[in-house]
């Protein structure tokens, strides 16, 4: 199953299905993945050693594609989608279109017009609903429901987190608390929010976070930058920038409260490294790593930086859902803190243009002469 997206049509999907399946899912056994196909994503970048590094694990495989865009003009998706059809054409024909979904506008746009003109199995992304906010509708529902996720769980999450969040009680309303904290140390000068997990499965819900944010509150040269983090590995990297370099870091934590697996700590006789300790007091991987967020908000406070936990009790569809819900409900409220509205995003349009320009698109030719001129004026540093 291929997924083709970029932005809010792909990152919800995979941050979902890296969150509750196993680290690597596509590498088990179709039994051991519950039945669900290996699931890949294309279309968010145009590497073409990914592309094609993807396209050779598809090779000799029954292939599906869910080509999913809002506006379905969207350039990387549709690069994608046509080399992807031109694959499953020459190898199946005309039956090629019903191995193919398209995820687009009810109505109107180019992706719904060829669905159309194709006879194409469609889902459609609602009008209202922006695509970084999308990922309870079908451009979340069908990618995360192939991979065996139970997807009425998900929806329970979101319907919970927004009973409790339409509440106005700041101390038991977590969107609120979660934009009010961002907000203040905003405005006191914090520039940067790391969003850090101690969880790989988590993740991906970080760089989600790091799209729905920015893409959101990056308005009129305001918004918080989110950088997402893994723990412990981050904090031997830019760990040291956090704890005492420029005073501009906030730091919300993705905590996982309880993990699918148990990995005990051996005691060994000789103990040269000092270790005994941990398997004596029964401690294994899990408690080690419930220290990676606690260790790190005490230090990083002690050292200026604020910082709030949020707990994930556990690696399922209901939890994430409400993850998600307080996510989009925080996000909507610092937006509008900011003085703009975070369900648009114009400015996500200029590289768009800029790209048509330099790539030689038709009625895009006066800018593409000034941009020739500036870019050639710029200094470049090749490495030989
Ligand atoms: O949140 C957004 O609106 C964007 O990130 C879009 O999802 C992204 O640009 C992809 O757009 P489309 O679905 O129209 O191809």
């Amino acid at each position: 199953y291929v997924s083709l997206g970029i932005g809010g049509s792909y990152l919800g999907i995979e941050a979902t299905i890296k969150a509750l399946t196993h680290t690597h899912f596509n590498a088990l056994s179709r039994e051991e993945r519950g039945g669900a196909p290996e699931i890949y994503f294309l279309g968010q970048n145009m590497d073409p050693d990914f592309f094609r590094d993807t396209l050779d694990c598809l090779r000799g495989k029954r292939v599906g594609v869910n080509v999913i865009s809002k506006s379905g003009t969207t350039t990387e998706t549709a690069i994608a989608f046509r080399i992807l059809r031109r694959l499953l054409e020459q190898s199946h024909g005309e039956a090629a279109r019903e191995l193919i979904f398209a995820t687009t506008d009810e109505r109107k746009g180019a992706l719904r017009t060829l669905a159309d003109q194709m006879g194409l199995q469609t889902f459609v992304v609602p009008d209202n609903i922006g695509g970084r906010f999308s990922v309870l509708s079908d451009v979340g529902l069908v990618g995360i429901a192939v991979a065996g996720i139970d997807i009425k769980e998900f929806v329970a999450g979101f319907a919970a987190m927004k009973r409790r969040t339409d509440g106005d009680d700041l101390w038991d309303n977590p969107a609120m608390l979660h934009a009010a904290a961002r907000t203040l140390a905003y405005r006191r000068g914090k520039k940067v929010e790391v969003v850090a997990t101690n969880s790989v499965a988590l993740s991906n819900v970080a760089r989600y976070m790091e799209q729905l944010f920015p893409e959101s509150e990056g308005h009129g040269g305001k918004g918080l930058w989110v950088s997402p983090s893994v723990y412990s590995e981050k904090l031997h990297a830019n760990g040291q920038m956090v704890q005492q370099g420029e005073r501009n870091i906030l730091e919300t934590f993705l905590s996982l409260g309880a993990y699918d697996s148990a990995v005990e700590i051996p005691a060994d006789p000789k103990d040269l490294d000092g270790l005994n300790y941990l398997p004596e007091a029964d401690r294994d991987m899990a408690f080690i790593n419930g220290l990676v967020v606690d260790g790190p908000a005490y230090a990083h406070f002690q050292g200026g930086v604020p910082n709030m936990t949020v707990t994930v009790p556990a690696r399922n569809a209901y939890c994430l859902g409400q993850l998600y819900y307080m996510m989009e409900r925080s996000v909507a409220i610092s937006g509008t803190l900011l003085g703009h509205n975070p369900f648009i995003q114009p400015g996500a349009v200029a590289y768009k243009k800029a790209i048509f320009a330099l790539a030689g698109k038709p009625g895009h030719e006066a800018s593409a002469a000034e941009m020739k001129t500036e870019m050639a004026s710029r200094g470049q540093v090749v490495v030989e």
